[in-house]
């Protein structure tokens, strides 16, 4: 791309993510902003004007070289000198004046983008800390889509409805078969330090899910008595789901006879073929027990999505190598949850995963590490000081997360026993003998 294609780009890269931002914010009244909608969340306003303290101090104040615009709130919007929780009583910009900031921000945010080369400094190399900024407002927005879910009253968000058509039957699984590919990505001009670099790891012959587990499959879980079975859960699982009373996915209540649930504030009838969502990592885990498998690690679910058996190529996604569109995946809150298992035929990978993109976050079993050669950059709080804690990866992106931020190289990681987020998950298996002899699933 041309420097000057890539300066269109990012323009409307930004513009995008702030036309979604003001969707998330202007939704709702002022009360509403500031109000604390659940301990596990900031007030949508603290979201807002912390986009604008990113945006400045990464493309105002580093690539711009501008003096700070407000230097005295910078405490109050960073994340780590805040828990969520707190944020409710901090003396925050108002919501008018929070709205004042981000244009502000954004005006001179695009003077930076006017006059640097968008290259020589890695910084400022294929526009990196631009794209690095894009990424951040499109993560912020599926945080604050989060907020909208736990936020009470009728709903104030719209969208497309689901797309209910099933073009073909998916399998129930699929065969990978063992040895090499590349994981990770060092040719991706915006992917995150943690994704990088691109590595060689082995896998064992194993079995994946071709679609993420069900509303229906899980409500069978629910109803062989899984909650009460302590055989199923991880000892820390267990105490968890003692401890919080899990009975059902997050959202899910039982009338009639039937499971229902409230989405973005509407009360309506689970759908049995639609990805399971709002699970934390212990009732994934459960449920695979369960049913005699287990989750996938982060490098099969990476192998399943992006390997071509015909090349031994590795994709960029599971598709091939063109960016996502409405017909590959359910992305970028175009809807609002997860689409019925076969719904993206046009999204599989070439030994026919479906859905590995959108829908729901998939966890995985994989603790937060770095991959072999990581390089922090540009800042260790991105993804550094997590590694190693008490963290589950994630992949794929929701319904919610932006196709400019799922690359399927990218990771996602949360504690275990999060489910306000739009987690849903797959099983895997190992091949028996005769599988992996056979080169495929009988
Ligand atoms: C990568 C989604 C875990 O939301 O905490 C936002 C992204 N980092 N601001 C998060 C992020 C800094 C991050 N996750
Ligand atoms: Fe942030």
């Amino acid at each position: 791309m041309s420097t000057e294609r890539l300066r269109g780009y990012v323009a409307s890269e930004l513009a995008r993510g702030r036309a979604r931002s003001a969707v998330l914010t202007e939704s709702v009244d002022e009360a509403d902003l500031v109000r604390q909608h659940s301990p596990l969340m900031s007030p949508l306003v603290w979201d807002l004007a912390h986009i604008g303290s990113q945006e400045e101090l990464w493309l105002v104040r580093d690539v711009g070289g501008r003096k700070p615009l407000r230097p005295e709130i910078d405490g109050l919007y960073d994340a780590f000198q805040h828990s969520r929780a707190s944020r409710v009583d901090l003396p925050l910009l108002t919501p008018a004046e929070a709205k004042v900031y981000v244009a502000e921000v954004r005006e001179k945010a695009l003077d930076a983008l006017e006059h640097s080369r968008l290259r020589g400094r890695r910084l400022e190399e294929n526009a990196f800390a631009f794209g690095m900024i894009v990424q951040h407002e499109q993560q912020h927005d599926e945080t604050m889509l989060s907020t909208h879910q736990l936020r009470e009253g009728p709903s104030v968000l719209h969208a497309e409805p689901l797309p209910h058509s099933v073009a073909a039957p998916v399998p129930a699984e699929v065969l990978v078969p063992a040895g090499e590919f590349d994981m990770g990505t060092s040719t991706e001009p915006w992917a995150l330090d943690n994704e990088r670099p691109a590595h060689r790891v082995a896998t064992a012959d194993y079995v994946i899910d071709a679609a993420p587990v069900t509303n229906g499959q899980y409500a069978e879980f629910i109803a062989a008595g899984g909650y009460h079975e302590p055989r199923w859960w991880s000892e820390q699982g267990w105490r968890h789901r003692v401890d919080a009373n899990l009975v059902a996915p997050r959202f899910w209540l039982r009338q009639a006879g039937q499971w229902w649930r409230r989405r973005f504030g509407v009360l309506e009838p689970t759908r049995s073929d639609e990805p399971v969502v709002h699970v934390c990592y212990h009732e994934a885990a459960a449920y695979a027990a369960w049913a005699g498998r287990r989750l996938p690690t982060e490098a099969e679910w990476e192998k399943a999505a992006r390997w071509d058996p015909a090349t031994g190529r590795t994709r960029r996604y599971p598709w091939g190598d063109e960016a996502p569109t409405p017909e590959h995946a359910n992305l970028g809150q175009r809807h609002l949850g997860p689409a019925p298992v076969g719904a993206y035929p046009k999204g599989a990978s070439p030994l026919g995963v479906h859905q590995l993109i959108g829908d729901v976050w998939e966890w995985t079993s994989s603790g937060f590490h770095p991959y072999p050669g990581f390089q922090m950059f540009p800042y260790p709080e991105y993804s550094e000081v997590f590694f190693g804690g008490d963290y589950r990866m994630l992949r794929g992106g929701s319904f919610g997360s932006d196709a400019g931020v799922v690359r399927a190289t990218f990771r996602n990681w949360d504690h275990p026993i999060r489910r306000q987020i739009f987690s849903g998950f797959r099983c895997a298996r190992d091949a028996t003998a005769s599988e992996a002899h056979s080169g495929g699933v009988a």
